[in-house]
């Protein structure tokens, strides 16, 4: 029986194109959360609990009608997890690409695919604070940054920028209650693998407006909303609009 290092090192040696050799922290961290289902979403994902079917039926039709408006044909999903949902916006795209840095979870997407004939469809381990993805029509990055150090967040935009891609859609929680139990360490230091809400109009990222909000919670009947994740938001902004900011930001890393 291999140990989780072991298991990892073998994974990357099996990777034809990995530009980096030993594995990253967040290779480890986001493994081992894996291999022991650390996060909830029951039987259906290891990906937690806002990656099911039921916890993303609002956001799918939303996100449908956002990839068909701004004419998103290509997309790349970086922190993609093993949820079931995405493959509701699989078929709108002619390219789809979905990175994670768990080698297990790819291999089985990969399968996943494969039976289920999807087309313009691959998989591959991709970490973007350490690579760039492949320019796309959008970059999604949804619930991965909660769980990322502010450091991390801004190498990994800074590689969104650098794929030339046009839009990012990631995770954000504007207007988080001063009474909520989370608004202390929002944007806050956070070890990876660990939770913690972001909102990048505030400091340290003070990134523009996005263009484009989808609302990414469940909603009642109706019409209000319910869930955990009253304020979460899928946070649609122009890569070359926030470029520069975010080079300020990677510069401030350095400094
Ligand atoms: C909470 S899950 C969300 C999955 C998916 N985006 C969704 O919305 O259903 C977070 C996923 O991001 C992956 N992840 C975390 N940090 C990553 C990184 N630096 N590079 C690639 N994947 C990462 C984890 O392995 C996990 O599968």
């Amino acid at each position: 029986m291999l140990g989780l290092y072991d298991k990892i090192i073998t994974l990357i040696k099996a990777r034809k194109t990995a530009k980096i050799t030993d594995p990253t922290e967040e290779e480890i961290k986001f493994t081992e959360i894996y291999d022991n289902h650390s996060w909830a979403g029951g039987e259906e994902t290891r990906s937690g609990s806002g990656s099911t079917l039921n916890s993303t039926q609002n956001t799918v039709p939303l996100l449908q009608k956002f990839i068909s408006d701004y004419r998103i044909r290509t997309l790349v999903d970086v922190g993609c997890g093993d949820g079931l949902w995405i493959l509701k916006i699989i078929p709108l795209l002619k390219r789809y690409q979905g990175h994670d840095v768990v080698a297990e979870l790819i291999e089985k997407n990969k399968i996943r695919a494969k039976e289920r004939g999807l087309r313009g469809v691959s998989y591959s381990v991709l970490n973007p604070v350490h690579e760039t993805p492949k320019k796309a029509d959008a970059i999604l990055f949804r619930d991965v940054a909660i769980h990322l150090p502010n450091e991390l967040i801004i190498k990994s935009f800074s590689n969104f920028v650098a794929s030339g891609s046009k839009y990012l859609i990631t995770t954000n929680f504007p207007n988080e209650p001063e009474t909520s139990k989370f608004y202390e360490r929002l944007n806050g230091q956070v070890r990876i693998g660990k939770y913690r809400r972001v909102d990048y109009s505030k400091e340290p990222f003070l990134l523009p407006d996005p263009i484009f909000r989808i609302q990414d919670n469940e909603i009642n009947p109706d019409g209000l909303m319910a869930g955990k994740h009253k304020n979460r938001e899928l946070a649609v902004y122009r890569l070359d609009q926030i470029k520069d900011r975010v080079k300020e930001l990677l510069d401030s890393l350095d400094g």
